[in-house]
C-alpha cells in the first residue's frame, strides 16, 4: 500500500447500526458496534483521503482528521450519506441499516395493561440506500461498496446481493462468535461486479479495511 494513495479523494463511509424508535424508550436495532466502519474511516484518512464518516449509534470516539456526522435512524443515515456522496469518489456502506421501521411512533411509553390485547408493531420498509446510490451515481466513476453479514450460503447470497444492489464491490462477512458484529476482528471475501473474489483472512478490522481501499483505489478513475 503506497502512502497517501487516496490523497485528493473524498470518501464516504457509513458505520454502526440504525435505531428505529418505537416509543420514547424503545427502538428496533442491531448488534453493529461501528468498529468496521470506523476502521475504514481511519485507514482512508491515513492514506490521505478526505473522509466523511456517517455514524449511527456507535459508542466510539470520533477519529482524528475525519468529518463525523452522527445519525440515529435509516432515514437520517440516507440523508447524510446522500449529501456527503454528492462530491465523493467512493462510498462504502459498512453500516447495518434496518430494512424496516415501525409504521408509527408512540409519543408516550407503550404500557403493559391486563385489560388490553398484546400490542402489535406494524413495520414499513426503509429506503435501500446502497441500491439507490448504486443506481444513481452522484458523479461518473464513483465507486460504491456494500457490506453483507450473512449466516449461511455466504458466497451465493453475497453474489445475489451484489447483483440486486448494483454496487461495484460487496464485502461478505460471515456472522460468527469472534468476527463481524462487535469484535475487533473480521474475515471476509470481497466480491467484485467484474466477477473477482478477494479473500481476506481473519485479522484486525483495519486489515480488511486496507484491502477494501486497495480494491477501491484500483477502480478509481
Ligand atoms: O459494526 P461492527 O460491530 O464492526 O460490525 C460490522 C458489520 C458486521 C456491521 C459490517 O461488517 C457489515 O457487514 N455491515 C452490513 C450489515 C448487513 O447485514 O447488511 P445488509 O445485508 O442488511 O445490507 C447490505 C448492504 O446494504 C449494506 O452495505 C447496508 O449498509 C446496505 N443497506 C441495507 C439496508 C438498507 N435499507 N439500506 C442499505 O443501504
Amino acid at each position: 500500500t503506497a502512502d497517501a494513495d487516496l490523497a485528493g479523494r473524498h470518501v464516504v463511509v457509513s458505520a454502526g447500526g440504525t435505531r428505529e424508535p418505537i416509543d420514547p424508550v424503545r427502538f428496533l436495532g442491531n448488534r453493529s458496534s461501528g468498529k468496521q466502519g470506523y476502521a475504514l474511516a481511519r485507514t482512508a484518512a491515513a492514506r490521505g483521503a478526505r473522509v466523511t464518516l456517517v455514524s449511527a449509534n456507535a459508542a466510539l470516539p470520533d477519529p482524528a482528521g475525519v468529518d463525523v456526522v452522527h445519525v440515529g435512524t435509516a432515514v437520517q443515515l440516507r440523508e447524510a450519506v446522500l449529501k456527503a456522496a454528492a462530491d465523493a469518489d467512493a462510498v462504502v456502506m459498512a453500516a447495518a441499516v434496518a430494512d424496516f421501521r415501525p409504521a408509527e411512533y408512540a409519543t408516550g411509553k407503550i404500557k403493559k395493561r391486563d385489560d388490553k390485547a398484546d400490542p402489535t408493531i406494524t413495520l414499513v420498509r426503509n429506503p435501500d440506500i446502497l441500491a439507490e446510490i448504486s443506481a444513481d451515481r452522484a458523479r461518473p466513476g464513483q465507486v460504491v461498496v456494500g457490506f453483507a453479514a450473512e449466516t449461511d450460503d455466504v458466497l451465493a447470497n453475497g453474489r445475489t446481493k451484489l447483483e440486486r444492489k448494483g454496487c461495484d464491490l460487496l464485502v461478505v462477512n460471515e456472522v460468527g462468535e469472534r468476527k463481524t458484529f462487535g469484535s475487533e476482528e473480521n474475515e471476509a471475501v470481497v466480491l467484485g461486479a467484474d466477477g473477482s473474489e478477494t479473500p481476506v483472512p481473519y485479522g484486525p478490522k483495519e486489515g480488511l479495511a486496507d484491502v477494501v481501499w486497495d480494491l477501491v483505489q484500483e477502480r478509481l478513475v
